[in-house]
């Protein structure tokens, strides 16, 4: 179900030159042993998760779906990233569907949080409050408000029916309120981190509110397991050579990976892997810094720096082969617009001759090596297909800087610096 294609960057031989090294880390994935190894929960879940709360994140799913005009997520990096980036994905962004799901608690701007609470106020509303710590504080910020907002307007039984809270099964702040409130809990498992939870609840209720499939997005999840877990051979397993060429590509002096789609509906697929590959390998002064544009919008802007600037980056093309949909190119009696040479092609055709133009004039007058990965098609199944790839890659590409995949030690030194500003104990 993904194609992955080195050749306008590297020959397979560098890749293969790897396979020892793949072959010992395959086991630290495949046998949980690796650095970080009680975060490795993400690697068997399709066979694991607990189809109990599968069943009732479906059931809390639908009560949504006919009880509320806006469906809010409030959460922040893994614990919404990954739902946005399905649910864009797989609907589109005009997709015209029921609920609305507005996305808070990852910001303190002050100008998004009170126009969010403005916009709800006569709508109505549910709430999925995500946090793994439960002490998140843009979370907890907007968590306030809104519980705030819903027991106002439905009471404190009204309210108990339409805020389920995502959190650890057995502690935490969010996790005593939710119990003490009585609200629907959802459990993050202990041993999966928040950038790879979106195939947990945190990511599956408010993906099967967007209307979306979740067993479909499970079955990819399963499909991948089965073609990357068994396999470790270079020239077979596609995520694993993806995660190689990037260590070609760090050995040849870029320090940099642009994330590349042609669909403006997966730029928040490319937010997700930014902080998947950014949060997991960016430590111990090592890594590759993830960036992204989605073309054909961004070579009007960051398109001359690919083609002519700094060479310290190489593009990560992610295809899908079929858009979610296609219209053809009315021809017009007048031409006033000399646009008839289109006349009766699909618009999905031109956008492919884009991604061929550019990857020519990228590659071969400016020099920058394209890996390519090419998905059929933004289904549901795809996703989730596409989700176990980078997560396995990410692995892999950690593995072989000899970094832990599964903490983010960095991310505290702001915090503490705030918290002191903020005059927190
Ligand atoms: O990947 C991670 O672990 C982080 O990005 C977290 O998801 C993020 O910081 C939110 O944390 P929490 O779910 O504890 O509120």
């Amino acid at each position: 179900m993904i194609k992955f294609d080195c050749t306008h960057a590297c020959s397979m031989d560098e890749i293969v030159a790897y396979q020892d090294r793949v072959n010992e880390v395959h086991k630290w994935i495949t046998e949980k042993t690796g650095k970080g190894n009680d975060f490795l929960g993400w690697v068997d879940w399709c066979k694991n998760y607990d189809k109990e709360e599968f069943e009732q994140i479906k059931k809390s799913a639908e009560f949504a779906r006919n009880n509320c005009d806006v469906f809010l997520v409030c959460g922040i990096g893994g614990s919404y990233l990954g739902a946005r980036a399905a649910i864009e994905m797989i609907n589109g962004l005009y997709a015209d569907k029921k609920p609305e799901i507005i996305f808070i608690g990852n910001t303190f701007s002050s100008t998004y949080i009170s126009q969010v609470m403005k916009y709800i106020e006569n709508k109505e509303v549910c709430v999925n409050v995500i946090s793994k710590s439960g002490t998140t504080t843009e979370t907890a910020i907007a968590f306030r408000l809104l519980k705030q907002f819903m027991e106002r307007k439905y009471g404190k039984d009204g309210a108990r029916e339409r805020i389920f809270a995502t959190t650890d099964k057995a502690k935490g702040t969010l996790h005593d309120l939710a119990k003490a409130e009585g609200y629907q809990m959802f459990v993050i498992p202990d041993d999966i981190g928040g950038r790879y939870s979106v195939i947990t609840a945190v990511g599956l209720l408010p993906i099967a509110v967007a209307g979306i499939n979740i067993d479909d997005v499970m079955n990819g999840v399963k499909k991948a397991f089965d073609d990357f877990n068994t396999e470790a051979d270079l020239t077979k397993n596609p995520a694993y050579a993806y995660a190689v060429a990037r260590r070609v590509m760090e050995e040849k002096g870029k320090v940099a990976e642009m994330f590349v789609s042609y669909d403006l509906n997966t730029t928040m697929l490319a937010e997700w892997w930014k902080q998947l590959f950014g949060e997991s390998e960016g430590k111990e002064e090592k890594g590759i810094l993830p960036c992204s544009a989605t073309f054909s919008t961004d070579l009007h802007s960051l398109g001359q720096f690919v083609q002519d600037g700094r060479k310290c980056l190489y593009e990560t093309l992610v295809l899908f082969e079929k858009p979610i949909e296609d219209m053809i190119f009315p021809e017009d009696a007048e031409n006033a617009d000399s646009m008839n040479y289109l006349a009766g092609k699909n618009l999905d055709w031109i956008n492919k001759m884009a991604m061929q133009g550019t990857l020519e004039a990228h590659e071969k007058t400016g020099g920058v090596p394209n890996l390519i990965i090419k998905a059929e098609d933004m289904s549901a199944e795809s996703f989730g297909y596409m989700c176990y790839f980078f997560f396995i890659a990410c692995a892999m590409s950690c593995y072989l800087l000899d970094i832990n995949p599964f903490n983010q030690p960095g991310v505290e030194v702001y915090k503490k610096n705030m918290f002191k500003l903020l005059g927190k104990n």
